[in-house]
């Protein structure tokens, strides 16, 4: 028995993460669900976007399934992000964002890669001030995180094709990206296994669009790894279809990369497919390899029949799509 926490959040996230329930569910596999809230509509009831019994729940379950959180473009008195809170509570340092290639139109052929983004520090501290028309926001660099990091994404580099792009700034900023840079170096060198080589992040967005087949596992900062992981999914179809794991030593949160899609939300037709398939990296984490893989085959049959929603031109809604998908898996 599985206990799995779902924390829906805002807008598009309570669309695609009841749908994502219905496919766990028609996976027979024994799952007690609990049901948490965040984000932005909490926030405004209870003054807090994670409420400390979310985070109870999140610590009792074996792994958390998250939708998507709203967060003002504007500062707010008492407000901070909700996956930002998770993150730091709980202590996910590491982000992990896949990119491959599907069977849809404006997703390019041969990608197969995974940015390992540090979660915790960076300029995604937040420590912002404003001195008149002047703002300043600091960046964190810890030798300590640049490391643990590191070594996640090292490992991962070893189950696939052994290479690390270390992406930075390191030129500009040589104290905070420069000690990422030299301590992700020094770490690789326990690695002479993994062919790991560092790419300055302006010139990896380059790479990344004109060749992303070269790229396989690459490792980078909190900021560029987020902005980077936007750009991949832009490759191999959007935002509609990219998952992602927050995994720390104690738990683990899955996630869309999507946010709460304030344009579509309440229509009825946002793409389930990342958070479908950030269950189905749930699911590996939890040791249950074979079924996210069958259920992620089930995704690229229905993809490949353009069987998809109106994010990738087509006609489905969130519901009628993942009705086809049980149907497929149940095959
Ligand atoms: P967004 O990801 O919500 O939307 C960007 C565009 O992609 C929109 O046109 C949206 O309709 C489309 N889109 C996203 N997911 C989709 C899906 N599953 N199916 C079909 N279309 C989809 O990003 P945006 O608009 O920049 O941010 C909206 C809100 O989400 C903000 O409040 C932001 O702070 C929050 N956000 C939260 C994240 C999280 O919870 N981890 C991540 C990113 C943004
Ligand atoms: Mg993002």
């Amino acid at each position: 028995m599985y206990n799995i926490c779902l924390v829906p959040g805002d807008g598009i996230g309570a669309e695609v993460v009841p749908a994502t329930q219905r496919v766990l569910e028609a996976t027979g596999l024994a799952i007690r669900f609990t049901h948490a809230e965040a984000g932005w509509a909490v926030f405004e009831k209870q003054g807090k976007s994670v409420p400390a019994d979310t985070l109870d729940k999140m610590r009792e379950s074996d792994a958390t399934l998250a939708g998507a959180f709203t967060s003002p473009s504007k500062k707010v008195e008492g407000f901070y992000s909700a996956i930002r809170t998770m993150r730091e509570e709980l202590n996910l340092y590491a982000n992990f964002r896949p990119a491959k290639s599907r069977p849809v139109e404006g997703s390019q052929d041969n990608i197969d890669m995974l940015m390992i983004r540090e979660n915790t520090e960076g300029l995604y501290v937040a420590a912002e001030r404003r001195y008149g028309d002047i703002a300043i926001a600091d960046a964190v660099v810890s030798k300590g995180a640049s490391e643990r990091i590191t070594k996640v994404a090292l490992k991962e580099a070893q189950k696939r094709t052994k290479k690390l792009a270390i992406i930075h700034k390191a030129n500009v900023l040589p104290l905070t990206s420069g000690l990422f840079l030299h301590t992700a170096q020094e770490t690789a060198k326990a690695y002479p296994d993994v062919d790991s080589y560092d790419v300055i992040v302006d010139a990896a967005a380059m790479h990344l669009v004109r060749s992303p087949e070269t790229f396989d596992v690459m490792v980078t900062t909190n900021l560029f790894g987020d902005i980077l992981s936007d750009l991949m999914a832009g490759l191999v179809g959007g935002l509609g279809l990219a998952p992602s794991a927050n995994v720390g030593d104690d738990h683990a949160v899955f996630e869309p990369v999507h946010g709460s899609g304030p344009d579509i939300a309440g229509q009825g037709i946002a793409n389930p497919t990342a958070t479908i398939l950030s269950a189905c990296m749930m699911l590996e984490h939890l040791g249950e390899k074979e079924i996210a893989q069958m259920i992620e085959n089930s995704l690229n049959q229905l993809l490949s029949r353009g069987i998809v929603t109106p994010d990738l031109s087509g006609s489905e809604t969130t519901v009628s799509f993942t009705d086809a998908l049980i149907k497929e898996m149940a095959l």
